[in-house]
């Protein structure tokens, strides 16, 4: 089994609470990877020395957990630059530009999806997320959403079924048979591939109904349940998946008192997507009021040729600090140990014996340098799994 000791890490940032620090912030510290796992973490003048084990030296950098972004979109063709350049000048956001995707998705072979989706990997990686989500959703046949699936589980774990993502154009006038379909013969295909079911609760893709409906389906066959909702107005989604008990639910844009205050009274976390405001010029959520309701706040990409064709956690870190009323801090935590929390993860996002050895070296002596040096390269080194990549 390979050893790698890291020392000389300036700033640790484990997750692991202490003294009121919800980071566990640690000085001059060291970790000890033992195989894909990580075996010890404290003061660097306290580390396990022992024959075998490669040392790194940190030179006073910081080290945080491996991101987790709980929420992409990555097995896709075509892309949809004309509708940003558009929006740019002006044109708002509107959610049948999914209808576009699905049909360059379908046009696509397996293997340019494989290829696109392994870009996209290496794209995260380089950025220092660790742990990704990744849906389906641009398909919506039976035969393309288990494809999509398949696709999407040779790259990560955590794969969500989104048949429910908007109704497609050839049952426009058949909304219920198609909602039928997403609940029985598509989910049937797609439930080996993936750990999760998600559907776009919004006016214009799915009411509250259906979606219940959608979800109870999924649950039925032993999926997890997330939503996406309270993007492009208020609704139903946050409600519903408090009531449903969904890990997570993304977006929440735009949100009421009583969807907060249902928030803080369940344990879905609310999963905020900047990526989207900033790529579509609406308004940020409120991110700090969340957060003194006391519900917990995970940061996401929703990487996806639509909304948000940004992968970098880096850059959502920024937003929430600049935008929304995090402290770096929060940003920080939102991105490692919120993400774990919204896949219901707890091997993932924190450092400490046991979890994965997935961490990120930043070329910077702290975290807050994430939020204060935007657009800048601050990934040093990525280790996955207990690997230097
Ligand atoms: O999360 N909200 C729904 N789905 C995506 C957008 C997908 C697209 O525009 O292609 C999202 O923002
Ligand atoms: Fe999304």
């Amino acid at each position: 089994m390979t050893a790698t000791l890291i020392t000389g890490i300036g700033e640790l940032t484990t997750n692991v609470a202490r003294d009121g620090d919800a980071l566990g912030t640690l000085r001059d510290a060291a970790v000890l990877l033992e195989g894909d796992r990580i075996a010890w973490v404290g003061p660097a003048s306290d580390a396990p020395l022992a024959g075998g084990v490669r040392t790194v030296d940190a030179g006073g950098r910081a080290v945080i957990p491996g991101f987790v972004d709980s929420h992409t979109h990555l097995v896709f063709g075509g892309d949809r630059t004309d509708e940003f350049e558009a929006r740019m000048m002006g044109t708002p956001y509107a959610a049948g530009g999914i209808r576009r995707t699905v049909a360059a998705t379908r046009a696509a072979s397996d293997e340019e999806l494989r290829a696109r989706l392994k870009g996209f990997t290496r794209e995260l990686h380089a950025q220092g997320t660790t742990t990704f989500e990744v849906k389906t959703g641009y398909g919506l046949t039976v035969a393309d959403e288990a494809r999509l699936a398949r696709i999407a589980a040779e790259a990560t774990s955590e794969v969500t079924y989104l048949g429910a993502h908007v109704v497609p154009a050839e049952y426009a006038d058949r909304r219920e048979e198609y909602v039928d379909l997403v609940c029985d013969e598509m989910l049937r295909a797609c439930a080996p591939h993936v750990r999760w079911i998600d559907v776009f609760c919004e006016r214009g893709a799915f009411t509250p109904e259906e979606s219940r409906r959608i979800l109870a389906a999924g649950v039925a066959h032993g999926l997890l349940p997330r939503v996406h909702g309270n993007q492009l107005g208020p609704g139903g989604g946050v409600q519903l998946a408090v009531a449903m008990g969904a890990a997570s639910v993304d977006h929440c844009t735009y949100l009421s008192d009583e969807d907060v205050a249902a928030l803080a009274a369940g344990d879905t976390v609310a999963t905020l997507l900047p990526g989207v405001e900033f790529s579509t010029r609406q308004p940020y959520p409120d991110a700090r009021r969340l957060l003194d309701a006391g519900v917990t706040v995970a940061l996401a990409s929703d990487c996806n040729p639509g909304s948000s064709f940004t992968s970098s956690m880096p850059l959502m870190i920024a937003l929430a600090v600049r935008e929304m009323g995090l402290t770096p801090a929060e940003a920080v935590w939102a991105a490692t140990a919120g993400g774990a929390r919204a896949l219901r993860r707890t091997d993932v996002g924190a450092l400490a014996p046991g979890t994965r050895a997935d961490l990120v070296m930043l070329d910077a002596p702290t975290r807050v340098h994430l939020a204060y040096r935007p657009g800048v390269p601050l990934v040093h080194g990525v280790w996955l799994g207990g690997d230097r990549l």
